[in-house]
């Protein structure tokens, strides 16, 4: 994974000092990074899974349109992302779940002819059945799952093998199957399962995926079911501390090879192992200081833009792009800090920096998932940073005029 100052980054900071006088204070998206590695997760898939890509991660229209032609179709999690993603990518097969549904969300949902529903919960299905009848056609339905399952280990973020709102527990299958052969508007078109984020561990996902198929299999000879796919969810992990130790997703394409699925295709759909490592937060130190013997750099914006760190409660990677001012510390441990009158807005905690001035730019990588689009950008009613596309093709250094910046399909 991309997690170091790639020389477009360099070139891209340096084009917007000289675009403006104000610090700098922007995220800038390497959509040619991001192709590439769209394009390398899919060639390492094999033949009978599909792609999809949760926007939840980060739903930024130039990014969708970078990985439109390397994903099967776009995953979104409220009735919100799911009118975004019907206006950005037209035609485009969706997947629209998560909990606590309206109804106008699933009468949109039913109406949209290429999307397909995951169902949460009984309760929903039950208004599903209803509401699908005024659609006129017959609405996709996958069923969310929550099974228990032994010797999957478990990770930072659980949505199941425990009690969680997310998905069905297999006592309630009997009754979703008796509903869904009363209901003509519905069709069950598979199984969807997502019991965890933040996987490490390329045995263990395929620990899991192999559960799931053996349950999808053993319940439709069961309840004699023509299902054709099987949604294993995201969950692939993207490792701060040491990028290259994130989730090997060759290594797992490589093991879904041996798995037998002969007429069942395997979905997948990751949202953060897609994008974080195309995105980059970039501050500029405005001030460096020492209080009770720590040294702070307090820079441009904050957690107000980049909540990641907060998020994760870790000291997100950065990297010092020095400028022309002479180091007004050396060889010190430096917290580095944002402009929030809150003792929380920290990105990263007393770190050892060779050099530092004002003026110096803090580049935080890993910041294309659950960033900008997970912060609090309302306090303090700070500017928001700007947002920088860097087209797939080069070159940067004709700035402005190959950049878009809030450019058309860029969100409000
Ligand atoms: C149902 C579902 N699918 C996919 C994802 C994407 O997960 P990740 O970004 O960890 O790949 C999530 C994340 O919360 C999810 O809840």
């Amino acid at each position: 994974m991309l997690a170091h100052a790639h020389p477009r980054i360099d070139r891209a900071i340096a084009a917007l000092c000289r675009d403006s006088d104000e610090p700098v204070c922007a995220y800038l998206y390497d959509l040619q990074a991001l192709r590439n590695h769209a394009a390398q997760m899919r060639q390492c898939l094999p033949e009978g899974c599909e792609l999809f890509y949760a926007a939840k991660a980060n739903a930024e229209g130039p990014l969708l349109q970078t990985l439109a032609p390397w994903f099967d179709g776009f995953e979104a999690a409220s009735g919100g992302e799911l009118q975004w993603l019907h206006r950005q990518q037209p035609g485009r097969p969706l997947l629209f779940g998560g909990p606590g549904k309206l109804d106008s969300e699933l009468a949109l949902a039913a109406s949209l002819p290429e999307c397909a529903i995951h169902v949460e919960s009984l309760g929903e299905l039950a208004r599903l059945s209803r509401i699908a009848g005024r659609a006129g056609r017959q609405t996709p339905v996958f069923l969310r799952m929550n099974i228990a399952l032994e010797g999957i280990g478990t990770t930072r973020l659980m949505m199941g093998n425990a009690p969680s709102p997310f998905g069905m527990d297999e006592q309630d299958l009997p009754q979703a199957i008796a509903q869904l052969r009363q209901s003509p508007s519905l069709r069950l078109q598979g199984f969807h399962f997502h019991l965890m984020s933040h996987q490490h561990d390329v045995e263990l996902q395929l620990t899991l995926v192999r559960a799931y198929l053996e349950r999808v299999l053993s319940w439709r000879s069961t309840y004699q079911l023509d299902i054709t796919v099987l949604n294993a969810g995201g969950g692939f992990g993207v490792n701060y501390a040491d990028p290259a130790a994130s989730f090997d997703w060759p290594r797992f394409c490589a093991g879904l090879r041996q798995l037998r699925h002969d007429d069942i295709r395997l979905r997948f759909e990751p949202g953060r192992y897609v994008s974080a490592s195309c995105g980059y937060y970039v501050m500029e130190v405005l001030d460096i200081k020492r209080s009770h013997g720590a040294y702070f750099a307090i820079a441009r914006g904050g957690t107000h833009h980049f909540r990641t760190p907060a998020a994760q409660g870790h000291d997100h990677p950065f990297f010092v792009r020095r400028g022309q001012k002479r180091p007004l510390i050396e060889g010190q441990r430096v917290t580095l800090v944002g402009q929030l009158c809150t003792p929380k807005d920290v990105l990263a905690r007393a770190q050892p920096i060779a050099a530092l001035a004002p003026g110096d730019h803090l580049v935080f990588p890993l910041a294309g998932a659950y960033a900008w689009n997970i912060s609090h950008q309302q306090f303090l009613m700070h500017p928001p940073p700007r947002m920088i596309f860097l087209p797939e093709v080069d070159e940067v250094q004709d700035f402005p005029a190959r950049w878009s910046e809030h450019a058309e399909g860029a969100m409000p």
